[in-house]
């Protein structure tokens, strides 16, 4: 068996995850990664889910550099890494400043070798990520993690990897079950050594109607309750507005890329004239969604620059 040896991460390393799918996580992921390269820092966005959010356009619209030899497209670069005990090969410049290894259905494959090697090799299984990131890391001011949810495996490999642990929930009873899941991974790879220098950075109710205040407080109890009184929950609330979102996905493009669009779009009288289709029409309320993300990633910067004292 390997012994459980530090790897220290990042200094500047996030994941979003929660034991949860559907409620915000690629999404605030991309965000974080988009804005830290916005603003000029080096910035890696590892996606360790299942799903090809696409959230950038690396397929869609050919963003960014991929890496000579075999592709890294569909979690298979991830996979490979991982599998080798290689470094990672992210896809290179997929807007100026940012980096990604992109997720995908071969993350499925990671569970089942990290299942087999557990038994000869330990804990240590779990630092495969830290590991395979660690090589390349020292290129970055900032790693982003997409974490996996649902499957203990897979979020414990991800928190292996990162120095804080960001929580989003919606409103529902399995959102709140997926958090206490995280918690008790997050607990897991703390006490066991896998990562001792992992902190809770906070938790953010995320899409949920700005207005429903009473709905708010009673999830903040609910999620303090689980993460104890003095963990951080985060004041900003996305609202939930699926139009703008599921837009701004559709076409590889952050929300404040999508808002940006907006003065020379088309309008719905256009659509009505026969002049533009309904998809090509960027809604009014993409601003307001692109304003809403801007200040949660304020707020967690803000945090971690507090953190960080
Ligand atoms: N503010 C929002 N309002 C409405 N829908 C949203 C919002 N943000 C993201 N979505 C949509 O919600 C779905 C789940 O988001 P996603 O980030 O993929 O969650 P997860 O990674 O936790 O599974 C996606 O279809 C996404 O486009
Ligand atoms: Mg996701």
């Amino acid at each position: 068996m390997t012994d459980v040896s530090n790897i220290e991460p990042h200094e500047n390393s996030e994941i979003v995850v929660t034991g949860k799918g559907g409620v915000g996580k690629s999404t605030v992921a991309a965000h974080l990664a988009g804005r830290s390269a916005a603003e000029g820092t080096p910035t890696l966005l590892i996606a360790m889910t299942g799903q090809e959010d696409d959230d950038f356009g690396i397929t869609k619209n050919g963003c960014g550099t991929h890496p000579e030899g075999e592709s890294v497209l569909e979690g298979l670069g991830l996979f490979r890494a991982i599998e080798r005990n290689e470094p990672l090969r992210p896809i290179r410049g997929v807007r100026p400043n940012l980096d990604v290894v992109p997720g995908g259905q071969a993350v499925g494959r990671v569970q089942q070798i990290l299942a087999t090697r557990l038994m000869h090799e330990g804990l240590s299984v779990y630092q495969a990520l830290a590991r395979s990131l660690s090589l390349i890391a020292h290129r970055y001011g900032r790693v982003v993690i997409d974490g996996a949810p649902e499957d203990d495996t897979l979020e414990q490999l991800g928190l292996a990897a990162a120095r804080r642990l960001w929580i989003p929930t919606r409103s529902d009873e399995s959102s709140i079950k997926g958090i206490q899941r995280i918690a008790t991974n997050f607990k897991i790879v703390r006490k066991r050594q896998i990562n001792p220098y992992l902190e809770l950075g906070g938790a953010f109710l995320y899409g949920s109607n700005p207005s429903a205040t009473s709905i708010h407080a009673m999830v903040r109890d609910d999620v303090l309750g689980i993460l104890g009184p003095n963990a951080r929950m985060l004041s900003t609330v996305v609202g939930y507005r699926e139009k703008p979102a599921m837009l701004a996905r559709k076409r590889g493009l952050l929300f404040g890329e999508l808002a940006a669009l907006l003065p020379a779009s088309p309008k719905s009288y256009d659509v009505a004239a026969g002049r533009a289709k309904e998809s090509d029409v960027i809604p009014e309320a993409s601003v307001k969604l692109a304003e809403d993300m801007q200040a949660l990633t304020t707020e967690i910067f803000e945090a971690i620059t507090k953190a960080q004292g």
